[in-house]
């Protein structure tokens, strides 16, 4: 048998946890204001996971519901991708919790690490797989307990960051649907930009380094924002150029949804008006690897995005790590 010319996206599904956290309610416990984070960032609010509700939960949950839009059953799945820089335990991969929790039996399961741009790395990696032939039906969630790496005191990164996770299914078809083109990429010189130090192999968190609050995540807000731009910027464009189209071809765009300063500095490189651009960080903040299938998730149930449209995927995030991709959105019939 041939391999399959694509991937189609065949269900998609989206959890944040229950709690919501306002500008407000953070403005009463730290040096801050709603003000402040509206006007620089564009976030009015955003959900924090609970004690229950760890980075398996809200996974299982978006991959339930993305296989139930499908019309799939558990069984039919192959291949299970969680994309997550915050894993429910360093070892052994998240994936095979969520794979155990849907009752997949015995398909492929691993974790991939691409902090804010895990979903369009495994969105590549997955279409891959399904075009190789060595996947039929893979299951993609992104999660990201990223409120789990803050230190809550520290007002230039608390305000930011959302939980959440998003969800599809992809599946092989020979009708021209799912990734067009996508490219990733990867500046492992700008690794400390933003990053956690405490807690991996290369420091252990010891009592000395968790009293120094080294357990959480630091970053260099300018200098991310800047390559953030460029960065989205020149993988979108080769992205829309490896999929032989034109930007005015393309009917959405879904970015990172780490800031709407970035996404406006990004609108206006790309020469494209802002109502191409779906926006939803203010009631989610920076959901790290969810923000792009959570964005992508409401831009379809909000009918900007139809059968057969063109959507420009691009993210960018710690590593630091980037990637954009094409998709011809449609949902061939089983
Ligand atoms: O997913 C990828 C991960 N990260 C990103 O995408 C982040 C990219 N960077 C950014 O989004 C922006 O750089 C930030 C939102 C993080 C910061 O915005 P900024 O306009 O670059 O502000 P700044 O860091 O230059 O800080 C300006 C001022 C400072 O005060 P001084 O030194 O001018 O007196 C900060 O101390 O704002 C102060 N500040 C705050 N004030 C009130 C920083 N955070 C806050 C805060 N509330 N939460």
């Amino acid at each position: 048998m041939s391999s399959p010319r694509y991937a189609a996206i065949m269900g998609w599904g989206m959890a944040v946890p229950r709690r919501v956290v306002t500008n407000d309610e953070l403005a009463r416990r730290i040096d801050t204001s709603d003000e402040w984070i509206r006007t620089r960032t564009g976030i009015t609010q955003r959900h924090v996971a609970g004690p229950d509700e760890h980075t398996s939960v809200i996974a299982t949950a978006a991959g339930r519901e993305a296989l139930e839009r499908a019309g799939l059953a558990p069984a039919a799945v192959d291949t299970v991708i969680v994309a997550t820089c915050t894993p429910d335990r360093p070892f052994p991969a998240t994936a095979s919790t969520v794979q155990h929790n849907l009752g997949i039996p015995r398909a492929g399961a691993f974790d991939l690490a691409a902090a804010c741009s895990g979903f369009v790395y495994g969105l590549s990696v997955g279409t891959g797989l399904v075009k190789s032939g060595m996947s039929r039906t893979l299951l993609l969630v992104a999660a990201d307990i990223f409120t789990h790496l803050i230190d809550w005191e520290d007002r230039n990164t608390c305000v930011l960051f959302g939980d959440g996770a998003g969800a599809v299914v992809l599946r092989a078809t020979e009708q021209p649907s799912g990734l067009l083109s996508s490219n990733i990429g990867s500046w492992g010189e700008g690794e400390g930009l933003m990053a956690v130090d405490a807690g991996g192999t290369r420091l252990p968190a010891t009592p000395d380094l968790l009293a120094q609050r080294r357990q959480y995540v630091y970053m260099h807000g300018r200098e991310i924002f800047k390559h953030a731009v460029r960065g989205m910027c020149e993988s979108a464009e080769q992205a829309v150029t490896d999929a032989g189209v034109g930007l005015d071809a393309i009917r959405l765009v879904v970015p990172h949804q780490a800031n709407l300063r970035i996404i406006e500095a990004v609108a206006k490189r790309l020469g494209l008006p802002m109502e191409r651009f779906f926006v939803n960080l203010d009631r989610y903040g920076n959901t790290s690897a969810a923000s792009v299938p959570i964005a992508l998730y409401e831009a379809v149930q909000q009918g900007r995005v139809v059968d057969g449209d063109l959507v420009l995927l691009t993210a960018f995030g710690g590593g630091l790590t980037w990637g954009s991709c094409v998709v011809r959105w449609g949902t061939p019939a089983l």
